[in-house]
């Protein structure tokens, strides 16, 4: 089955907007999250933001891999957090390319479900990572901003060299799908 969506690749100007929230749960939004799901699934990541498939609201989708099936997550909020800890993060939307970014190590975490329920729970380890990814995405922001002024440079010279060596002259999702085993944040 194709992807019901192409996922947005950085460049691309919805990846740097703020989404707005969820004000309606209902079967629509049920039918986006499945949707999603397959979009996730095709791209082997672990987490997708609304955004990355050209959305502007707040929400992701995530499986991590543990036999819990595909998870959706609306208008998260990280209530709190605490630690550090480094964690050689990669993006669906930044195609190619993994970086060791720091982070809090654990975070709370609420927002609501399919059914409108409020869920909260800690999350570390590789479900902090993801939530603590996904929910940038629906601010605007991708991992290159996490990065110190080196690897930024490392960044750009490595995305303009892709650019430049895919066939159709920019980032695009042949690309992504090229280089799909190498990058984001996989279930494992
Ligand atoms: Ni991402």
């Amino acid at each position: 089955m194709a992807s019901p969506y192409a996922i947005r690749i950085l460049g691309d100007p919805v990846l740097r907007q703020r989404a707005s929230d969820v004000t309606e749960i209902d079967g629509r939004l049920a039918a986006l999250c499945q949707d999603m799901y397959v979009t996730m699934y095709e791209a082997q990541g672990a987490g997708l933001a609304a955004p990355q498939v050209g959305v502007q609201k707040r929400f992701m989708v995530y499986d991590l891999g543990a036999g819990d099936g595909p998870q959706v997550l609306i208008n998260p909020v990280i209530t709190e957090s605490d630690g550090e800890c480094e964690f050689y993060e990669g993006c669906l939307s930044v195609p190619g390319l993994r970086f060791d970014i720091v982070r809090p190590s654990t975070i709370n975490i609420t927002g609501l479900d399919l059914n409108e329920h409020e869920v909260e729970f800690e999350a570390d380890d590789f479900l902090g990572r993801l939530m603590q990814h996904e929910l940038d995405h629906l601010n605007g922001i991708l991992l290159i901003d996490h990065l110190d002024e080196e690897q930024r440079r490392g960044a750009k010279k490595a995305l303009r060299k892709m650019a430049m060596d895919a066939p159709s002259g920019g980032l695009d999702a042949d690309l992504a799908a090229a280089s799909r085993p190498k990058f984001g944040l996989f279930r494992s």
